[in-house]
C-alpha cells in the first residue's frame, strides 16, 4: 500500500508538472501603444488557463511584470531601442538597468530573456549603432553571469526579415553583405550563451506587396497543393516554413552550421483590417492565419530543412493597438479589442492546462482551476435558437440560479432574449471556474474585461 503511494505519487507529481508531453505553449507578443487597454492585472488573469504561457513585451513596465508574478507564464522583456547604446558603455549601467527593472520582479515574475532591441539593425534610426547592439548584448550577459542569472535569462535580439540579402530559394539565402560582422558577432554570441535566434515573420506582407505571384493559401500558412520547390529538394507548402530556414541557411552561410542555434519566432500574424484596398486583411484571413499559426507553435513539427527541430513562436498580437503609426493594418493585428472581445474567433483553450479542460457548452464541466477575472455575455446578433438552447442549459442542466431574469428578478428587464442569456452565461461561466473555454456556447458567447451590470441587475464575478 504504501510502496504503491510512494510510486504514485511522483508520477502525479511529473504529470502535473509536465502535464503536455506532446503540446508545446503558445507565446503572445503584448504591445500596450492603445489607449483603452485593459489594465495589466486583467491582462494575466485573461491569459491565465489559456494555452498561451509566454508573454512578450516591448519594455520592462513595472506594472506587467508584477502583474504577472505568480501566473506560471514566462515573460520575455526588452530593453528600448533607444536604451541599447547606455547599456552598451559598461557594464555597471547594464548592472543598473538589470537592478532597476528586472531584479525587483524575481523570481516572483518567471523573466526568461531579454531582448536587447527590436528589429534594431533595420530601423531607419540613424543613431543605432550595430556594435553596440552587440556591446550591449555582451554587457547584459556578463552582469547575469555575475548575478547567477544567465542560466534562467537568455539575451538575445528580435531580427526583421529584412537582415537578409534575399530568402530565395530558402537553401540560398544570406544576411545583408554589409551586416556581416555583426551578425557573426551575433550568432556566435547567441551559440555561446544557449540563446534562440529571433525573427519577426510575416507572410501578410510578402502577400499583400505580391498578391499577383503569391498564392494565399502559401501566405496563410497552408499546405499549397503544389508549394515552393527549393533547388535543394526542400518542399515548402507554406511560407512561414520558407522563411524560417531562409533564416537557418544564411546562420549556416557565416559558417555555424555545426553549431546549435534554435529558431524562434519573435512576431508572426495577420491583421484583420488594413487600408482601403488592402484585401489581404480580414479577419477571415487573420482568423485563418493566427489559428494556424497557434496548431503550428503547439506541434513539435519543424520545417523541411530541420523537420525535428521545434520552432517556438510568439503570436503577434495580443490587443489591437489603436495608437500605432503607420497603415491600418499596424494597429489591427489582434486578437482581442481593449474591452477583451476577441476581433475574431479563436481556440485559445488549453486542453491540459487543468484537469478536464476540454470543457464546451453542454459538455460535462469540472469545477476547475480559476480562469480570467473577467465576465462572459451573449454575443450581439447571435442565432436566436442557439441562444435559447444556451439559456435552456444554463438554467437547466447547467445549475444556473435563474432567478434574478425570471419576472421578478433585478434582471428580468429588458426582457430580452439576448439579456437573459447573459445574465445565465455569465454566471455558468463564473461558476466553472471562468475558464476560457467555459465562454464558448457554441461561438455565442464572448469574454468581456467590462463589468454588463447595470441598475440593480449584478452580473456576478468571483
Ligand atoms: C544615457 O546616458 C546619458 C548620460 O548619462 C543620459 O543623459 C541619458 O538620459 C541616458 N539615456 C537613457 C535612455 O537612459
Ligand atoms: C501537404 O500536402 C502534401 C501533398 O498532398 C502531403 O504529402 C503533406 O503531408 C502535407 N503536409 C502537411 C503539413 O499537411
Ligand atoms: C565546425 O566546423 C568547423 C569547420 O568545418 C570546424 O573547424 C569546427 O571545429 C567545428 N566545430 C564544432 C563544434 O564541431
Ligand atoms: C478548442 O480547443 C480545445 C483544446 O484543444 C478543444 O478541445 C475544443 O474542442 C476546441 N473548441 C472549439 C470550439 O473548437
Amino acid at each position: 500500500m504504501a510502496i504503491t503511494h510512494l510510486l504514485l505519487l511522483p508520477l502525479g507529481l511529473l504529470l502535473l508538472l509536465n502535464p503536455l508531453p506532446n503540446v508545446n505553449g503558445v507565446g503572445i507578443n503584448y504591445g500596450t501603444l492603445g489607449n483603452n487597454l485593459p489594465s495589466p492585472k486583467k491582462v494575466a488573469q485573461l491569459l491565465q488557463s489559456t494555452l498561451i504561457d509566454k508573454v512578450k513585451i516591448y519594455d520592462t513596465n513595472p506594472e506587467i511584470l508584477q502583474a504577472f508574478s505568480n501566473t506560471g507564464i514566462d515573460l520575455i522583456v526588452a530593453v528600448e531601442n533607444y536604451h541599447v547604446s547606455n547599456i552598451s558603455n559598461d557594464a555597471s549601467t547594464a548592472d543598473e538597468w538589470l537592478a532597476n527593472r528586472v531584479v525587483p520582479f524575481i523570481p516572483a515574475t518567471s523573466i526568461v530573456a531579454i531582448c536587447v532591441g527590436n528589429e534594431y539593425l533595420t530601423t531607419d534610426d540613424e543613431k543605432l549603432e550595430p556594435n553596440e547592439l552587440v556591446q550591449a548584448m555582451q554587457n547584459l550577459h556578463a552582469v547575469l553571469i555575475a548575478r547567477g542569472l544567465d542560466r534562467k535569462i537568455k539575451v538575445t535580439t528580435p531580427h526583421s526579415m529584412a537582415v537578409l540579402a534575399s530568402s530565395f530559394p530558402p537553401s540560398a539565402s544570406t544576411f545583408a553583405l554589409n551586416l556581416m560582422p555583426t551578425m557573426t558577432a551575433i550568432v556566435g554570441f547567441l551559440a555561446d550563451t544557449g540563446a534562440p535566434f529571433l525573427v519577426n515573420a510575416y507572410p501578410y506582407f510578402a502577400y499583400r506587396d505580391n498578391s499577383g505571384t503569391v498564392s494565399l493559401e502559401y501566405a496563410l500558412l497552408g499546405n499549397a497543393t503544389h508549394g515552393v520547390r527549393d533547388p535543394k529538394g526542400y518542399v515548402y507548402g507554406n511560407m512561414l516554413d520558407a522563411q524560417i530556414d531562409a533564416i537557418r541557411s544564411a546562420i549556416n552561410a557565416l559558417g555555424f552550421g555545426n553549431r546549435t542555434i534554435e529558431i524562434t519566432v519573435s512576431e508572426s500574424g495577420w491583421p484583420s483590417k488594413g487600408d482601403t484596398g488592402d484585401i489581404a486583411a480580414t479577419p477571415q484571413n487573420a482568423k485563418t492565419y493566427n489559428t494556424r499559426l497557434i496548431e503550428r507553435a503547439q506541434s513539435y513539427k519543424g520545417t523541411p530543412m530541420k523537420p525535428k527541430d521545434k520552432v517556438e513562436i510568439f503570436v503577434f498580437a495580443l490587443f489591437n493597438e489603436n495608437k500605432k503609426k503607420g497603415d491600418e493594418s499596424e494597429r489591427n493585428f489582434g486578437i482581442f479589442n481593449g474591452d477583451g472581445s476577441k476581433v475574431y474567433d479563436v481556440n485559445l483553450s488549453c486542453q491540459f492546462c487543468s484537469d478536464g479542460g476540454t470543457l464546451g457548452f453542454g459538455e460535462k464541466v469540472s469545477s476547475g482551476a480559476r480562469g480570467p477575472s473577467v465576465w462572459c455575455v451573449a454575443k450581439p446578433h447571435s442565432d436566436d435558437k442557439v441562444l435559447q438552447a444556451v439559456l435552456d442549459f444554463c438554467c437547466g442542466p447547467g445549475g444556473v440560479d435563474c432567478r434574478e431574469i425570471y419576472k421578478s428578478g433585478d434582471c428580468f428587464e429588458p426582457d430580452k432574449l439576448l439579456a437573459h442569456a447573459s445574465y445565465a452565461m455569465n454566471a455558468y461561466y463564473q461558476m466553472h471556474g471562468r475558464n476560457y473555454w467555459n465562454c464558448d456556447f457554441k461561438g455565442t458567447g464572448l469574454a468581456t474585461f467590462t463589468d454588463p451590470s447595470y441598475g440593480a441587475c449584478r452580473y456576478p464575478q468571483q
